[in-house]
């Protein structure tokens, strides 16, 4: 059975007729979609598409309009965006959202409920804390980032900081990873390294939703791909079938961005 094949039922994220309206602005228009167990779906379109908007509303930082959001069978559509965490999403941001005045190790801890219920000052007395800290560390190794994990998070290259971003959201072993862009910004070397770590995390994790225009990127982690335009979804299916279908092209046509990789 093909990741598209699988049965709806059994999947960790499903989506059906899911939109967010602005006003007139239609940001998701009907979206159907899922994300299989042990899948990475990539998901691609221009600029203006839906896509962080797609991540916003599954994580409940919007509230659709109308649809339904499922996580392994359960609606989460209606519930606060802390619950939705709770049980099992993370996601990392298009702009990099980092505590720049913690240090790198730090910015992972505050993913553990125990840091959290702790101020700073005891948080090192905190019984659970050793764990959290080895927890958070094996992150960092898994993210090349364990011998900076004194440092400032400002002092991070970029590409750096994008990859702590990652070790963060994975630190809470969601069921659910959405990454918003992640190779944004990033030099071909940086994109080679984000490209190996992925592949490497696949198996501590169930299920990634990938977005991004690094088609490169997209070609060489996707399962399954979707592309979206105008809030709606515009071709499904394979890398060669999605990154040629004629929408698909259409969409792409006219703006800067390109769908072939370099
Ligand atoms: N908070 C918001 N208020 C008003 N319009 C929004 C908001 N968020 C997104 N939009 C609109 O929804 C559309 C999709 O945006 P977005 O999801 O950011 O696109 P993408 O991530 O694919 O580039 C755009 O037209 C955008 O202007
Ligand atoms: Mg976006």
């Amino acid at each position: 059975m093909t990741p598209s094949q699988t049965n709806l039922s059994s999947a960790v994220l499903a989506v059906r007729g899911l939109s967010k309206h602005f006003g007139g602005v239609k940001a998701l228009d009907g979206i159907d979609l899922h994300v299989a167990p042990g899948e990475l779906l990539g998901v691609i379109g221009p600029n203006g598409a839906g896509k962080t908007a797609l991540i916003n509303t599954i994580t409940g930082f919007y509230r659709a309009t109308s649809g339904s959001i499922e996580l392994d069978g359960q609606e989460i559509s209606h519930l606060p965006m802390h619950q939705i965490g709770r049980l099992g999403i993370s996601r990392t941001f298009q702009n990099i959202r980092l505590f720049k005045r913690m240090s790198v190790l730090e910015n992972v801890l505050v993913a553990f409920k125990t840091y959290n219920q702790n101020p700073l000052r005891s948080f090192f007395r905190a019984g659970s804390a050793r764990a959290d800290i080895a927890s958070a560390m094996h992150w960092l190794e898994q993210l090349q980032l364990a011998d900076r994990a004194d440092a400032l998070a400002s002092s991070l290259a970029y590409g750096d900081a994008r990859r702590l971003e990652i070790a963060r959201a994975l630190a809470g072993e969601p069921r659910l990873l959405l990454l918003d862009e992640p190779a944004a910004g990033m030099n071909e070397a940086e994109t080679a390294q984000l490209t190996r770590d992925i592949k490497k995390i696949r198996s501590s994790i169930s299920s990634i939703l990938l977005i991004e225009h690094d088609m490169g990127l997209i070609r060489a982690l996707s399962d399954r791909i979707v592309a979206m335009d105008y809030g709606k979804k515009i071709a499904e299916g394979g890398a060669r079938e999605v990154l040629e279908h004629p929408e698909v092209l259409r969409a792409y046509l006219g703006t800067e961005e390109e769908v072939t990789s370099p």
